[in-house]
């Protein structure tokens, strides 16, 4: 079936004989058992919830893995991920990673004994470089996170490969309707939920979906005994956020490959990034592993004072941390999801103070270049 009707029928093995077409949402933390010998397939919700497993059984299937895990953010989703390694072993990651990623691997695995080297991943000579006899996976985001630098999966899978180590896609920007890692032949996806899967600003939630059962068992066994596992509130919302998704992501890549064509043509806009322009580095190679660009643009402003103007300006659009919901959200990298990142640190990966990301929601766009083009075009 294809990904429209399977974004509207997944997970929805664990409804009850009355034949609810919403999972019900299970609100118990424990469940009783009639036998000493055997338990019945529930009995503690951390160790499982049945709309939690809806969930995980619905991002499993669209992602094409085997085991789906929801975790209580997507940090605990990329932490959980990275405790299946130990001390002493070693990472290849993309540079341009989500702070938040980057912070969590240099300042706390780090005191572990999990080290990391930060490699462009756009270049899969250098990764290979960085390949050592501990080292046990490549980390990748594509696009990343803010400049939507592109990362070609089936090298990136098949180089893991050769080298025996696994390889783990965050797939936040595009999803499993645009991009499907697992198909490249890639290990594990990893998901904040919080944004486009949920998609209405009303939860944080975090995804990961392994490839094969072996893996999985691994990741599962992580999610009950670490414990950072999603609620089944937001399991519930996440769940029907999944059900809208493909429509959300339509509307919102169109609109925003017309702002990133109407932002390109200003003089005051020094750079667009968004792998939908022919202009961008990985376009070609975005193409050919994807569905779409998505809807996250990142674009550099002339100066800063105009850029704090546009931010502090936008009425329609969001002055605000995060992305994918139906409302568009202009964020500011180096003070927001890169603050985490030291300055010189983001100076070398092209962060400036006058970079501003924009996810685009589903307001018209003619509105939204309104707002955009009075807040850059007009004097002060
Ligand atoms: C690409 C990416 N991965 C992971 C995360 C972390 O997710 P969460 O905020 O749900 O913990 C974010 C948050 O912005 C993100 O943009």
């Amino acid at each position: 079936m294809k990904i429209a009707t399977r974004l509207i029928h997944s997970g929805k093995d664990v409804r009850p004989a009355t034949g609810p077409l919403s999972v019900p949402l299970y609100h118990a933390s424990t469940y009783a058992q009639q036998s000493v010998d055997d338990f019945g397939p529930w009995d503690y919700a951390r160790s499982g919830n049945p709309t939690r497993q809806a969930l995980e059984e619905a991002i499993a299937e669209l992602e094409g893995g085997v085991c789906g895990c929801a975790f209580g953010s997507g940090m605990a989703a990329i932490s959980s991920t990275l405790l299946l390694f130990s001390s002493g072993d070693h990472l290849v990651v993309g540079e341009d990673v989500y702070g938040g990623a980057f912070r969590v691997m240099t300042q706390v695995f780090d005191r572990w004994g999990l080290s990391v080297s930060f490699v462009d991943a756009t270049n899969p000579s250098a990764m290979e470089a960085e390949i050592r006899g501990n080292t046990k996976a490549l980390y990748v985001e594509t696009p990343s996170n803010p400049l939507l630098k592109i990362s070609d999966l089936s090298s990136a899978a098949r180089l893991a490969k050769r080298h025996g180590i696994l390889s783990i896609v965050d797939n936040t920007f595009m999803t499993p309707c645009l991009q499907r890692p697992l198909e490249l032949g890639c290990d594990i996806v990893v998901h904040s939920g919080t944004k486009f899967l949920n998609g209405h600003s009303d939860v944080v939630c975090g995804l990961a979906v392994a490839a094969d059962l072996h893996v999985g068992k691994r990741l599962r066994f992580i999610q009950n005994s670490f414990g950072a596992v999603l609620g089944p509130n937001d399991s519930w919302l996440t769940l029907r956020g999944l059900r809208t998704l493909k429509v959300r992501m339509e509307e919102s890549q169109r609109s925003a490959l017309r702002i990133a064509q109407w932002l390109e043509s200003q003089p005051r806009v020094r750079r667009v990034w968004y792998p939908g322009l022919a202009s961008h580095p990985g376009h070609e190679v975005h193409q050919r592993q994807t569905d779409g660009p998505g809807a996250v643009l990142s674009f550099e402003l002339e100066s800063v004072e105009l850029t704090k103007k546009l931010l502090e300006g936008v009425k329609l659009a969001a002055f605000a941390v995060s992305l994918g919901g139906v409302e568009s959200i202009l964020s500011y990298p180096s003070k927001m999801s890169h603050a985490a990142m030291p300055p010189e640190q983001r100076a070398k990966r092209g962060i400036s103070d006058a970079l501003v990301r924009l996810s685009v929601g589903l307001e018209d766009p003619d509105d939204l270049i309104g707002e955009l083009d009075a807040l850059i075009n007009t004097a002060r």
